[in-house]
């Protein structure tokens, strides 16, 4: 394993923010607070594509009460203040389910804001929501984050599901972009 700091491989990257170890620890620790959460009862974990896969993969197999997989793909609507159009709806319906939203980031909280706020309106039993970090310096929606892997500072952050143009989704590590590279 790479030491935390390290100089990383790609030019563009800056430092590790959280290792391989570091994540699959804290993975673990979320994954016994929601099963002992949940227990006697069935969670159905709900992502938004593409970015929280990689976390909800190593999540789900962490809980140990039974679990479903679903999945949801969204776009912004240009100008459109954080209001989010659904591309992909969820196969199965959540009417009277415990649904657990699984992120790789909360930033603004406006995606969220606006899932929610869908979800709600089909009944779920509960409705809650793990991210893996939390970004909270530019929030602007407030919402109930019920489990949360990290706080995250104020940087772009790539690996582990999360993308720079597409990019990096698959480092097994979280890393922070150089600032030249964002300009
Ligand atoms: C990321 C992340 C959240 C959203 C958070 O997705 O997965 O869905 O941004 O940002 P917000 O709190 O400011 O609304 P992104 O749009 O990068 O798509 P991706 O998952 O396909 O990478």
């Amino acid at each position: 394993m790479r030491p935390r700091g390290a100089v990383l491989a790609d030019p563009v990257l800056d430092r590790m923010l959280h290792s391989q170890d570091e994540i699959a620890e804290r993975v673990a620790e979320l994954g016994a607070a929601i099963s002992e959460d949940y227990r006697g009862q069935e969670v159905a974990l709900v992502t938004v594509l593409r970015g929280g896969l990689i976390f909800l993969a190593d999540l789900c197999r962490r809980v140990d009460v039974p679990v479903t997989l679903d999945f949801m793909a969204i776009s912004s609507y240009a100008g459109g203040g954080g209001a989010v159009r659904i591309t992909k709806d969820l196969d199965d319906p959540i009417e009277g389910r415990h649904v657990l939203v699984v992120e790789d980031i909360v930033d603004t909280g406006l995606t969220l804001h606006y899932l929610l706020k869908m979800l709600r309106q089909r009944r779920p039993a509960t409705l809650e929501v793990c991210t893996l970090l939390d970004k909270d310096a530019r929030r602007i929606a407030d919402l109930p984050l019920r489990y949360r892997g990290f706080a995250c500072p104020d940087r772009f952050v790539v690996g582990y599901g999360l993308d720079l143009g597409g990019r990096f989704r698959n480092l097994p590590f979280i890393a922070t972009l150089k600032d030249e590279v964002m300009g």
